[in-house]
């Protein structure tokens, strides 16, 4: 974006000189503390102030590298006449955190945005990159509005065992079932264990992490190609440097999230989801950040882009390689420039220039990754959306990670209430199960979970898993992670312990799937349906008090995107007094 000089921000026009320029006793003491810590007035006095949100902690597995980039971030920021000042923000560690990193991410949301609001920042790094933290630090920017670029963590070295190259999660899943089938012994299960993630950074397959980093970039807060550089490359400490420097630049040009996530935008991150074979977790996401901005997205608005977009990703789980594959086959730069002809080349990004211009002559190196015309992985993208009886308000599908075998397929459900039961009762030897029966989870949803846990990739029986069965029809109102792979219906809105339809289903019934019609459907009659609802009885509630009670009263289901409905956009929180 071309910027006049007479629209660049003056320091006196600096928000944090509202905290520091008064000759007053507020300011008195704001100026006293600064020299309490050790600064002069040359270290901040007309200098931008510079937050850089960090997501690290002793658990967050992904983002061990973080104390090394903060450091590289500020030099930056000091680079380019800025005062760098880190404030650490809650992480969420997809392993580590129960019930799930998503229950916490709207909490990350409201962390980032309060404290951009109440400290003197005039613009922030956000640094995150394990799954959840990308949505929550934009979400919380996105609500705060001041000048921000996104830092992503970067994806780990592809894993190894034996000379197998292992890609996490997707590889987790698929020697496990290995395992319950008998075929694979104890010392290779921990070898598997020792080698899949072997440095630091985000899950190295096609991920939430990685899905969700390369709608950052697409959405314009993140540098170009900085989604795909590997976590330990020496590259990515150069961006995270970079990325510093141009957060100055950013506040006097006061470029914010307000000026950067247009509708077109938004279409340009789903167009990007569809043709990476992304995870089905960015579908929530997306539809909560662009909540923020003002922007609804209905679920239809991915069926209509995913329906003209090829997948041209070969990266697992949909595909093949890993991310370092990807990087060094070109790259985000190299696909966005592949599929322009269906991106908003115009809208502008954080370094100021159009996307289409960031990404003109980004050429692809390995045409096996970033895959040419005619050698797609789908002709339409990797996510559907689904609806029916059965899903009123929406279901989504990776038919990508499926077995094209069960995309159109009717068997009879076999129900459990929720998953202490699923746990209890997949592997009993008198269920009544077959590779044709639709296993379905009820209770994985938003409320019901709570905050609809990665468990969508329900468990084949052993029993069926040592017969060579690999994939089954599998029904819930849960996640799962944009690592795994199956033919999983996720995200059944409403959800069950909320009363939607699929809490009437019932063990036996006959579910229809249909996904190139679009079709989820529950045969079973509207009178029938009519009784058990007059039977139903809701889930008693479960929390009193704390978050927990907030995220029950206040979470919005799957197809709105799971944010608290008091965070949607709506008139915009004024500044602090600062007296
Ligand atoms: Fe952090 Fe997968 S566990 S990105
Ligand atoms: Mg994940």
């Amino acid at each position: 974006m071309s910027q006049t000089k007479s629209s660049r921000k003056t320091p006196d026009q600096l928000r944090s000189a509202r905290w520091f320029a008064p000759d007053d006793l507020r300011s008195f003491g704001h100026r006293s503390r600064l020299k309490q810590m050790g600064f002069s007035e040359a270290d901040y006095v007309g200098k931008p102030v510079i937050a850089i949100l960090n997501t690290w902690n002793d658990l967050s597995q992904c983002h061990t590298h973080f104390p090394e980039r903060v450091e590289q971030i500020k030099r930056g920021i000091l680079q380019a006449g800025g005062f760098p000042v880190e404030i650490p923000v809650m992480s969420l560690s997809e392993m580590f955190m129960k019930p799930s990193a998503m229950y916490y991410r709207n909490l990350l949301a409201m962390e980032v945005e309060e404290n951009l609001r109440c400290h003197p920042i005039d613009g922030a790094v956000l640094v995150g990159g394990c799954d959840k933290t990308t949505p929550g630090l934009i979400m919380g920017a996105t609500s705060a509005d001041l000048p921000c670029i996104y830092v992503p963590a970067g994806p780990m070295l592809a894993g190894n065992w034996k000379g197998t190259r292992l890609g996490s999660g997707t590889d987790s899943w698929k020697y496990w079932a290995e395992k319950c089938a008998g075929n694979l012994p104890d010392c290779d299960w921990r070898g598997v264990e020792e080698g899949i993630a072997r440095s630091p950074g985000t899950c190295m397959t096609m991920g939430t992490a990685s899905t969700m980093t390369a709608i950052a970039e697409t959405l314009g807060l993140s540098l170009p190609g900085a989604s795909s550089i590997p976590a330990v490359h020496s590259a990515h400490g150069r961006m995270a440097a970079e990325s510093g420097r141009r957060a100055v630049e950013l506040v006097w040009q006061d470029l914010r999230p307000s000026k950067l996530l247009a509708r077109e935008a938004f279409d340009n991150a789903i167009t990007v989801d569809m043709a990476i074979g992304g995870s089905t977790n960015a579908i929530v996401h997306l539809i909560a950040m662009a909540g923020r901005a003002g922007i609804k997205l209905p679920l239809e608005r991915f069926d209509e882009l995913s329906q003209r977009t090829p997948v041209v990703a070969n990266l697992r789980p949909s595909g093949e390689y890993l991310m370092e594959d990807f990087y060094d086959a070109g790259g985000l730069p190299a696909l966005l420039n592949r599929i322009r002809h269906l991106l908003h080349t115009d809208v502008i990004t954080v370094n100021g220039r159009t996307l289409g211009e960031n990404v003109a002559g980004a050429e692809i190196i390995n045409s096996k990754v970033i895959v040419p015309e005619g050698k797609e992985l789908s002709q339409a993208g990797a996510t559907f959306i689904l609806r029916g009886n059965l899903a009123p308000d929406g279901c989504v599908i990776k038919p990508t990670a499926a077995e094209p075998r069960l995309l159109k397929h009717t068997g009879p459900a076999v129900v459990f209430e929720n998953y202490e039961e699923l746990k209890k009762g997949i592997d009993d030897e008198s269920l009544p199960i077959t590779a044709d029966s639709v296993i379905v989870l009820k209770c994985g949803g938003p409320i019901g979970a709570p905050s609809m846990p990665e468990w969508g990739m329900l468990p084949i029986p052993k029993r069926l898993l040592k017969q060579g069965i690999r994939d089954m029809v599998r029904i819930s109102d849960a996640r799962m992670s944009g690592t795994s792979y199956g033919t999983c219906v996720l995200h059944v809105a409403p959800e069950s312990a909320v009363g939607g339809p699929f809490a009437l289903v019932r063990t036996g019934d006959l579910i229809e799937l249909d996904v190139q019609a679009r079709r989820i459907h529950l045969h079973v009659s509207d009178e029938e349906l009519a009784v058990r609802r007059s039977q139903w009885i809701a889930p008693e509630r479960r929390y009193e008090r704390g978050y927990a009670a907030l995220f029950a009263h206040e979470v919005t289901q799957a197809n709105e995107g799971c944010d608290f409905r008091f965070l949607h956009a709506g008139k915009a929180t004024p500044e602090p007094d600062i007296y």
